[in-house]
């Protein structure tokens, strides 16, 4: 069944999952009138990562400000809308609770419906607001804080994993690296920063996993805590050399495994998504080695926005109509 989405369909996103207060209003899935993200990374800098209740508390202070602030950037009034669309998972069960909640209050204030949004989902979905051209079926890699998925895509809505890290995500394997190397918080930009200054000449382990479509990021990160305590460290390597080895260690087997997996599949495009996509080396990597057309959002739109929650939700209300007001959280969510 198909539910009937009307003509310049506006839909407020809402996003709390992690350490980003979200809100944005995007007109038919794709047209984005405001996209306003409040990151906490400053508060949580200081603890080297994220405090969980220390991240539902500030998401409480902010939300406010931020759906105002997104609604009067989008020049409309909340009667406006035409729907809301919230994270519901997976993320941190407080911060999670203080989107829904708000979004509830939104829609029963203004009557409205209300899309409860899978963040994995969501994220796939950003490729949607800057390309209209895209075909089915795609394989689609989120890489993310707490995600490393292979998704195949038939259509909207219709997702099979065909991959997943066995340890950690490629962007927590970013963050614990940067916290081995002393660089700071989050991860992935100042290892990227670093990386730019530096060659890839250190040799660090890439796992293949070879006939699975699954990742693993442990063993490098263990090979580089290890690289760090070996002796005269410092004296022998540069910080530079070893972000770029270990930024070029993570991008050879996203890019690699996703190919592969994308040829046998015989797709038509390969969608790239979630943090990690921000990162320069990667997206380079793919536009250089694939031969299937790769389409990457651009970095504002890889990272956690509410944009990409209410376009998902726009999909999502044309296949499944609307989510129902008892909408609870559901923390460890997956595709
Ligand atoms: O998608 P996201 O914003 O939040 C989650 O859903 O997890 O992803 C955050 C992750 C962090 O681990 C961060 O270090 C990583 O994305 N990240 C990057 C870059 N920007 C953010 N990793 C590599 N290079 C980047 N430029
Ligand atoms: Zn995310």
């Amino acid at each position: 069944m198909t539910y009937d989405i009307i003509l310049a369909m506006k839909i407020m996103g809402i996003e709390t999952s992690c350490d980003e207060t979200a809100a944005a209003v995007v007109e038919d899935g794709s047209n984005i009138l405001s996209n306003v993200v409040a990151s906490q990374v400053d508060i949580h800098a200081r603890y080297g990562g994220i405090v969980p209740e220390v991240a539902s508390r500030q998401h409480l202070i902010t939300i406010l400000p931020i759906v105002k602030h997104a609604i009067s950037l989008a020049k409309v009034s909340f009667t406006a809308l035409d729907a809301v669309a919230v994270t519901y998972g997976p993320g941190l069960a407080g911060s999670l609770l203080v989107g829904v909640n708000f979004a509830k209050a939104i829609a029963l204030s203004f009557d409205l419906p209300i899309i409860g949004i899978n963040h994995l989902e969501a994220h796939i979905y950003a490729n949607w607001l800057t390309q209209n051209q895209l075909k089915f079926p795609c394989l689609c890699l989120i890489a993310s804080g707490g995600h490393s998925d292979l998704i195949l895509m038939t259509g909207h809505n219709k997702f099979k994993k065909i991959g997943r890290t066995r340890d950690d995500a490629a962007g927590e394997a970013f963050d614990k690296a940067a916290r081995i190397l002393d660089l700071g918080y989050p991860g992935g930009p100042v290892i990227q920063a670093s990386a730019s200054n530096g060659i890839p000449s250190v040799r660090l382990p890439r796992a293949w996993l070879r006939g699975s479509d699954d990742f693993s990021f442990s063993g490098l990160k263990t090979a580089l805590l290890h690289l760090t305590q070996s002796p005269d460290y410092l004296k022998n390597y540069s910080i530079s050399d070893v972000a770029a080895s270990f930024q070029q260690a993570i991008v050879d087997v996203l890019t690699q495994k996703t190919i592969q997996a994308a040829i046998r599949l015989k797709v038509k495009q390969i969608l790239v998504s979630g943090g990690v996509a921000a990162n320069s080396a990667l997206r380079d990597q793919f536009v250089k080695e694939s031969p299937i057309p790769v389409i990457i959002p651009p970095p504002y739109l890889c990272t956690d926005n509410a944009a990409m929650i209410a376009a998902c939700g726009y999909y999502m209300f044309s296949q499944n109509g609307s989510s129902h007001y008892d909408i609870d959280v559901v923390p460890s969510l997956s595709i």
